[in-house]
Formats: C-alpha cells, sequence, structure tokens
C-alpha cells in the first residue's frame, strides 16, 4: 500500500488523521519536531490502529534536513501537512516566529516534491481565511478577506504558494482542507487534545473546567448579534476531521480531482453558540458548568459555519458526529487523562 508522509502526525488533527491512514491500509511516515506533541502518542496511535508509523524527528525549519529526508524517502506517495504553529494570540506576539515556522517549511516540502514525477499534497487550512464572512453558511467561494492575525496570514499565504505552484507545476495536486471547529477525540479515548498550559480553544477549556482543573470558564461575550448573544461556530469532531484528509488523498491518489488546486470547507454545516456548547457540556457530563460572562475577545468573529455542499457532493464526504458525540468524546478524553 502506497507510503504516505504525515507532517505534524503526533498532534491532535494529524494523529488522528494517521490512525485513518493506517485503518485503511496505508504505510505512514510520521516527522515531527515534538515542540508541541508528545512521543507517548506514537504509543497511542499503535494501540488504536493495531501498527506502529514509521516517526522521524524532523525540524522542517531546517532546508538541508528536509532534502536528505526526501533523498532517503523516495517512494512516498502522498503528503498530508499540519506540521505549523496555530496559537491565534500567540501568532500577534511572536510574527516572525509563526511566518518562519508556517512558511519557510511549506516551502522546502513543496520544493522536494515539485521534483517528484507525480506528488500529492493535502494542506491543512482553516476557516479563518475567510475572516468575519459576509454570508452564512460559508461556501468555498466566499472571499478571503485581510487575516486578523498573522497566523490567519500564513493559512492565506499558504494556500496562494500551493494555488501559484500548481499552475506551473502540472505533476503537482493539491487539495487544501479548511476546518472549522474541530474538537472532540478518538472514541476509545487513547489520543485527543493535549493542550499545553492554559487551553485557548473553548472545549478543552469547558472539559478541563468540568474535571476541577480550572475554576471557571470565562464566556467572551454575550452581546453579540446572534440569537443567545454568544458567538456561533461550526464544532466539527476530529475523527470526521481525520476522514476526510483519507478521503481527499485518495481523491488525489486515484486522479479523481477534477483541477490541479481544490479547496473544501470541512465542517458539520451546523452553526452553534457558545451557550449551546455548554449545554451539550452539561447534557452530555450530566454535570453542571460554572461559568461567567466575561469581556468580548479581541479578534473574534460573530459567527461562522460551513456550507459543506462541495465536500459533500465534490469529494465524497459528509460530517457523521453531532456537537453531543464530539462532546461526549472530548468528556471521555479529559477523564481518561486526569484519571478521574
Ligand atoms: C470558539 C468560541 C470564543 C474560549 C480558533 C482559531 C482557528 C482554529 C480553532 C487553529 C469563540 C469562545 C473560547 C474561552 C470562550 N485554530 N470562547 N471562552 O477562535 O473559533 O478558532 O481555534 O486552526 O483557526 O481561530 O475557536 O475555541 O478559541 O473559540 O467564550 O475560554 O468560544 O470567543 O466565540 P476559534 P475557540
Amino acid at each position: 500500500m502506497d507510503k504516505i508522509l504525515v507532517t505534524g502526525g503526533l498532534g491532535f488533527i494529524g494523529s488522528h488523521t494517521v490512525v485513518e491512514l493506517q485503518n485503511e491500509g496505508f504505510e505512514v511516515v510520521i516527522i515531527d519536531n515534538l515542540s508541541n506533541s508528545s512521543i507517548n502518542v506514537l504509543e497511542g496511535i499503535t494501540a488504536i490502529s493495531g501498527k506502529s508509523p514509521i516517526f522521524e524527528r524532523l525540524e522542517l525549519k531546517d532546508k538541508s534536513a528536509v532534502q536528505n529526508f526526501f533523498s532517503k524517502n523516495k517512494d512516498i506517495k502522498g503528503v498530508i501537512h499540519f506540521a505549523a504553529s496555530k496559537a491565534v494570540g500567540e501568532s500577534v506576539q511572536e510574527p516572525l516566529m509563526y511566518y518562519e515556522n508556517n512558511l519557510n517549511t511549506l516551502i522546502y516540502l513543496l520544493q522536494e516534491l515539485v521534483s517528484k514525477p507525480d506528488s500529492n499534497f493535502i494542506f491543512s487550512s482553516s476557516c479563518t481565511v475567510y475572516g468575519q464572512a459576509d454570508e452564512m453558511p460559508i461556501t468555498e467561494n466566499a472571499p478571503v478577506k485581510p487575516a486578523e492575525s498573522p497566523y490567519g496570514n500564513t493559512k492565506q499565504i499558504g494556500e496562494e504558494i500551493i494555488k501559484d505552484t500548481c499552475k506551473v507545476k502540472p505533476n503537482f495536486k493539491a487539495i487544501a482542507l479548511r476546518y472549522f471547529n474541530p474538537i472532540g477525540a478518538h472514541p476509545s479515548a487513547i489520543i485527543g487534545e493535549l493542550p499545553i498550559g492554559i487551553p485557548q480553544n473553548l472545549v478543552p477549556f469547558i472539559t478541563q473546567t468540568g474535571a476541577g482543573l480550572r475554576e471557571t470558564l470565562s464566556v467572551f461575550g454575550d452581546d453579540y448579534p446572534t440569537p443567545d448573544g454568544t458567538c456561533i461556530r461550526d464544532y466539527i469532531h476530529v475523527v470526521d476531521l481525520a476522514r476526510a484528509h483519507v478521503i481527499a488523498l485518495k481523491r488525489l491518489l486515484n486522479k479523481k480531482n477534477t483541477v490541479n488546486y481544490e479547496t473544501f470547507n470541512i465542517g458539520t454545516g451546523v452553526g452553534s453558540s457558545v451557550l449551546e456548547v455548554i449545554n451539550s457540556f452539561e447534557r452530555v457530563s450530566n454535570k453542571s458548568l460554572n461559568y461567567k460572562i466575561a469581556d468580548r475577545r479581541e479578534g473574534d468573529v460573530i459567527s461562522a459555519y460551513a456550507d459543506t455542499t462541495k465536500a459533500n457532493t465534490q469529494l465524497g464526504w459528509k460530517a457523521k458526529s453531532s456537537l453531543d458525540d464530539a462532546m461526549l468524546s472530548a468528556w471521555k478524553w479529559e477523564k481518561n487523562v486526569r484519571k478521574l
């Protein structure tokens, strides 16, 4: 079976995608610099899928290391590229670190791939490229707006770099998957989201509050022009998201793509407010959550949820899990990690 490189494969979405790739019979090579992941995740992947991926600790910012890797691994048939820094707030404070880590690494990877006779590349992009879209649900034709953070800018620039490369390298095919809000964990509760320090994202903060690690959740604003005043997002189960990567990769391997560069919105198509997410947690955990209303968070968009028609019809992928399914998996994972 084809050998697939997964960069950042020990991370949250990467590890779940490696499990799905191995379940489909692919041979997986993970490279990860362990800057925001743990080597223990390798054991988790092996425990779930019964196979141990090949792992190489490698810094993608080191151009010669990337060149050396590809000279030793000429039989790689596809690449799924997750390795990147992804904290919006941090990117505002450390723009150069984000541009170097998210863009130099992409360029070094592409420089190796375009010299191969046939390359298939899946790029981890984000709905953040849309900023505050004018219309809901958001389609792939929605205009890409000026990024609200260097992180979001690296996703926009990354897509442009890939698109420009596809234009002049017919042997290089790529798909950008624009994620909405990934949440949850593998149903086994053996792998999941491992935020370092205080969680920036809503769901891990909720489950840590539920587990007693955090005193109370701050809801960043309830005075938005939405039905209950809190922001709306499209929360997608990480396993559904992982499966979208396998389907997109197979589309390229089987040459089913219609053009050399395609983008797909990967979400559930359902918008949920912060208060609805809290209610979901309380339903699935049978616990009441300690939260308070706080000031708005700088840079938050009011509403973002996906029009998933293109992914459903052209990619042949559809999210299967509901918000409650995803929230229950997140809570089971939290309890397993904390041995509750
Ligand atoms: C969701 C909602 C917050 C925390 C970001 C990135 C996106 C992707 C996912 C990387 C918002 C509210 C949050 C809290 C809260 N990251 N919230 N209290 O901002 O939609 O997306 O993470 O790929 O690119 O932009 O996700 O989970 O941070 O926030 O009220 O303690 O929850 O205001 O409305 P976001 P989030």
